[in-house]
């Protein structure tokens, strides 16, 4: 019998992990956890937390992200932040950057509130946003406003291993004081001379168009790319690169879901949480995740944008749309499809199992 397993019958009916947390939060085995051990500012709105992990917490690949969840007001809140330390520190900290959003409940709070040594719980990293893990050929980042924090984390663990390749980075914000770790990126441009960092900002230079880029990096059609920033300028970028034939060099990581046209909202309907017990209207817009969370109900959730599947519940009845497809769903008692509702919004009357 595993020493653990010998534990858990001797401590039942409380289980070993949960003494292990009561003497220190970041020792669970089952729930990886963080400590915020620094909070500094990178800007007005956004700031860096370093948080120290829990033992046995995997290396991140530089561009993933981790999953945040945040007690606030005595309600958990999950949210996705990219990673933008090296991977694999020996003092086992990782760092995230975030930007506070006007109202944002998570961000606000990182950036703003947090204290030191508050505890938050970790999911492992995950994402596809990254390096290949060799580099042949030159590269082109562009990216906005907090957008950068990928390709941050990915600038610093290459230039901890050597000199940077040829990367052209195309940086946007609105203006120089803006910029999310301005200072670490001219540094790392002043030091790596193969690192161009091209900063655009709009207070000068009005908003960028993709067109530019012919000016700025003439090569950058045989540049495989990593973008990450706001939908319009995602979305001007994917028919640059596509009006090009380029459009496989093109590697994009987006914040928040795409939206089919607000055009294709539905009537919405009555919602039904069955296993909650609350009920109450929604309209063809909005996710059933923030219906739910407005009316009490303790929803799942992790992303918030489709990619997660943490925010799953069985449709029992009734139907709903796919706010990023414009796809209808039907609900079946017997069989019921499980339904993200973080992406999903009511469709007329609802039966959902949450
Ligand atoms: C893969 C991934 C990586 C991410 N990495 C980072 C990161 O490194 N740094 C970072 O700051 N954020 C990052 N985000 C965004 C982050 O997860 C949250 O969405 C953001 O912090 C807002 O959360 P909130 O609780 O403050 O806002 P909420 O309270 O959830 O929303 C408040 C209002 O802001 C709007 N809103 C929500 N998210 C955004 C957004 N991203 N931009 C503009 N408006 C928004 C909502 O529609 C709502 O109206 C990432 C998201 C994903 C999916
Ligand atoms: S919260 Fe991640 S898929 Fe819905």
């Amino acid at each position: 019998m595993h020493a653990l397993d010998v534990a858990a019958s001797l401590t039942t009916p409380l289980l070993p992990d949960d003494y292990l947390t009561y003497l220190n939060p970041l020792w669970s085995r089952r729930e990886p956890r963080g400590r915020v051990e620094a909070v500094m500012p990178e800007t007005a709105d956004a700031a860096t937390l370093w948080l120290r992990t829990s033992p046995g917490w995997k290396p991140h690949t530089p561009g993933q992200y981790v999953r945040v969840g945040v007690d606030i007001d005595g309600v958990r809140h999950w949210r996705t932040y990219s990673l933008t330390s090296v991977p694999g520190r020996r003092d086992g900290r990782i760092a995230i950057t975030v930007k506070a959003i006007p109202d944002g409940i998570v961000s606000s709070y990182l950036v703003r509130h947090v204290r030191r040594n508050t505890i938050v719980r970790l999911a492992p990293p995950a994402g596809e946003f990254v390096l290949p893990a060799t580099i042949g050929e030159p590269l082109l980042f562009v990216t906005a406003g907090s957008g950068v924090t990928p390709v941050l984390g990915m600038l610093r663990a290459l230039a901890a291993f050597g000199p940077l390749p040829d990367i052209a980075h195309v940086h946007l914000a609105p203006t120089r004081d803006d910029v999310i770790a301005g200072a670490d990126l001219r540094r790392l441009a002043a030091k790596h001379p193969r690192y161009r960092l091209h900063e655009h900002h709009d207070d000068r230079r009005g908003l960028f168009d993709p067109v530019a880029l012919d000016a700025l990096v003439p090569d950058w059609r045989a540049r495989p790319t990593w973008a990450c920033g706001p939908a319009p300028l995602l979305d001007a970028l994917g028919e640059r690169f596509d009006a090009e034939g380029v459009a496989d060099h093109l590697h994009i990581e987006r914040f928040r879901p795409v939206v089919a046209a607000a055009g294709a909202a539905g009537a919405g309907g009555r919602v039904r949480f069955t296993a909650s017990d609350r009920a109450c209207d929604a309209d063809g817009a909005t996710p059933l995740l923030v219906v739910g969370e407005e009316a009490g109900v303790l929803m799942p959730h992790g992303c918030r944008m489709g990619i997660c599947h943490t925010c799953v519940g069985a449709l029992c009845g009734g139907s709903v749309r796919d706010l990023r497809t414009g796809e209808t769903t039907t609900g079946d008692p017997d069989d019921p499809p499980m339904i993200r509702t973080c992406v999903s919004a009511a469709a007329g009357p609802v039966d959902l199992h949450l």
